[in-house]
């Protein structure tokens, strides 16, 4: 962790000054940012597409933008400029490695289509990938229709690697793709794919270019460990690889055995990991370049992490490499096995999805407003409280009056205990029929203004007594956000995946409140309540007061990977407006494409709903209302009109 990261000034203590520097430290940015965001003086978050401070988008004017032109949140923002320059990021590194190396052949990537299947962020990575002759991998079938459409007139150096299982017709389809002049190559993930890759090899008098997955040792690690190891779903034993070997070579095709494939895991937090992998996988390949097999490429697959929190550690949101330290690991085990064993270096393959795409999404939603358990504030006199007899005042509503007067520094621990205890007294006495519901109402507004005069003295101290240090989090707000965190963040809600989130303006301002998100599903799981932090992972976000009539906007960050396909339906909030911004030669942005979000009706029609008939339904019975005098014409056309429209409309709150 970063231990020259300033110590923020705790929340409802000022020192009469806050700027953007405070910011960038307060969220980290720096740290998860990688150059690719920071905020202007104006305390708007800026994007820097290719890292430089020259050229920046300023987040908060493209969400403005958009609301101008009926877009409005929330949106996923793409920017296509940083997936070209990730994927230069990754070509440099590798290039960087196999010079200081001395590595005698070429690096080339596959493009994993799962990690963000949509086909313009499919499209641009295959553009961009083309100055440095990058491919794609596909891992199901309709994975690979889209993949052999869009590598049309491709030149022999653009790979096609297809994992995942492969049935009869797929393994057809990649024997006549190599007809077509694809260089395209199955990777055997168990036996039975080996018999289906000679049938069809014979049959259409092909030699295939054939990958095999080892099933490796080295066990994975972080949450996707299960990926490798011998308990893993794919890849041969090296048993079956000998097997294989045999049966080529029976076959006389064993100079088709042209790739060996691992897939250590996603997300790799270790480096020590990735080492051991790909030597295990680099010896795997020179035994069997040693036996025969026609082996160029060695195929590393995926796995180099992203540094969600941006602490640089062996934590499962981050990594405790760089992807420079990660091409040189790969170049260097490979180049000194195959140098020890006498043979040419292979091209190096890397299958990586992740860090290609994560850093290029940024999902930016508004608030709706907020629940806050600090905003009972009552007086020092109890009369002020409560107008009746004080004598008819409960004994427990006393103790907790008395509790929150006589709160001091000295006291905090004291107080707290006593409030606790008065509460519970009171609801008990609550619950037999011996307290009104006026007096409940009292307890809980005492009860509350105790609890947030402790936490506001415990602010203010170095070293908060353990028994309070929950208070904060406690007496967190809620902030209810527009947007599902089933839909636009699914890791978050499955695996516990943490995301960079920030506001995106007002970073000039120092945020007072401290809050937890939640989404507009009807879910309690629908909430984020983990942030990330320099030091451990922090139980709330620092968020500023809403101010009426007025939009606060936050983002969560790093989103390019996985979120988009693997969101759901839940509740049926559909798919959110998606742009693409580009930074435009002449300076300034535009946007190069608006996807529209799913509508209510496609969303409706995807649960087999008949749109169509759903409207004349819903009218007829409008009509009979109004015949029967239960409604006006008026009204009942009002409730047409909210149906119709709806039924066209955005799934989220549009205000
Ligand atoms: C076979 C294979 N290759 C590549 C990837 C992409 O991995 P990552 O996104 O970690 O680079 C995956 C994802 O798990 C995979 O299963």
């Amino acid at each position: 962790m970063d231990s020259t990261a300033k110590k923020p000034l705790p929340l409802g203590v000022t020192n009469g000054s806050w700027d953007t520097e405070d910011s960038l430290d307060l969220y980290q940015v720096p740290a998860w940012g990688k150059h690719y965001f920071s905020i202007n003086a104006a305390g708007h978050v800026v994007v820097r597409p290719d890292g430089s401070p020259e050229r920046e988008i300023d987040l908060y004017e493209v969400v403005e933008g958009l609301r101008q032109r009926d877009l409005t949140a929330p949106v996923v923002v793409r920017f296509s400029d940083i997936l070209r320059h990730r994927l230069s990021r990754l070509q440099k590194a590798f290039a960087q490695a196999i010079a200081e190396n001395d590595y005698k052949n070429r690096y080339t990537a596959v493009f994993p289509i799962k990690v963000n299947q949509q086909r313009l962020v499919v499209e641009e990575v295959y553009r961009y990938g083309d100055e440095f002759g990058f491919g794609l991998e596909a891992g199901s079938k309709p994975e690979l229709l889209a993949v052999m459409a869009l590598t049309e007139n491709a030149p022999e150096q653009r790979m096609i690697i297809c994992n995942g299982f492969k049935d009869d017709s797929y393994i057809e389809a990649v024997i006549l793709a190599t007809k077509l002049g694809r260089t395209i190559i199955p990777v055997i993930e168990n036996f039975e794919e080996l018999q289906l890759v000679l049938k069809h090899a014979a049959k259409y008098q092909v030699r295939p270019r054939i990958g095999v997955r080892v099933k490796l040792a080295s066990e994975g690690a972080g949450r996707w460990r299960d990926s490798a190891g011998e308990k893993s779903k794919f890849g041969l034993f090296v048993t079956e690889i000998l097997e294989l070997v045999k049966v080529l070579k029976a076959n006389d095709m064993l100079d088709c055995l042209e790739l060996v494939h691992c897939h250590p895991g996603s997300q790799l937090q270790d480096i020590r990991k990735v080492k051991d992998a790909i030597n295990e996988l680099a010896h795997v390949y020179a035994e069997l370049k040693l036996m025969g097999a026609g082996l160029k490429y060695i195929d590393v697959g995926g796995g180099l992490g992203v540094d969600y929190d941006g602490s640089g550690t062996n934590f499962e949101s981050s990594m405790n490499y760089t992807m420079n330290e990660y091409a040189s690991d790969v170049v260097y085990r490979i180049g000194s096995v195959c140098n020890a064993r006498g043979i040419d270096h292979p091209v190096i393959v890397s299958e990586s999805g992740r860090a290609t795409a994560a850093h290029h999404s940024v999902l930016v939603f508004n608030t709706l407003g907020s629940s806050c358990l600090d905003k009972f504030r009552i007086s020092d006199r109890i009369e002020d409280e409560y107008s009746g007899d004080r004598d008819e005042l409960p004994q427990p509503v006393l103790d907790l009056f008395e509790a929150y007067r006589t709160i001091s520094e000295r006291r905090l621990v004291e107080c707290y205990h006593d409030a606790l205890q008065a509460r519970e007294q009171a609801l008990q006495m609550f619950n037999l029929g011996l307290l009104s519901l006026e007096f409940r109402g009292l307890t809980e507004r005492l009860y509350w203004a105790t609890c947030a005069k402790i936490r506001d003295y415990c602010r203010k101290l170095d070293r908060v007594p353990e028994e309070l240090e929950g208070l904060e989090l406690i007496l967190s707000d809620t902030y209810f956000c527009n947007f599902s965190v089933f839909q636009s963040l699914p890791d978050s809600w499955a695996i516990g995946q943490q995301f960079p989130i920030m506001p995106i303006h007002r970073l000039d301002e120092k945020p007072t409140r401290n809050g937890v998100l939640a989404d507009i599903t009807c879910d309690s799981d629908g909430k984020i309540d983990r942030f990330v932090s320099h030091r451990e992972v922090k139980r709330t976000l620092e968020l500023h007061e809403l101010k009426p009539g007025e939009e606060y906007y936050l983002a969560a960050f790093l989103v390019g990977a996985y979120q988009e396909t693997l969101g759901d339906l839940h509740n049926l909030f559909g798919d959110t407006h998606v742009v693409h911004i580009r930074l435009h030669d002449e300076g300034g942005w535009w946007i190069e494409e608006i996807v529209k979000g799913d509508t209510a009706g496609k969303v409706l029609s995807y649960m087999e709903y008949d749109v169509e008939r759903l409207f004349p339904q819903f009218a007829r019975d409008c009509e009979r209302a109004v015949r029967e005098g239960r409604m006006t014409l008026a009204e009942s056309q009002a409730l047409r009109r909210f149906y119709e429209w709806e039924l066209n409309g955005y799934t989220y709150l549009e205000g």
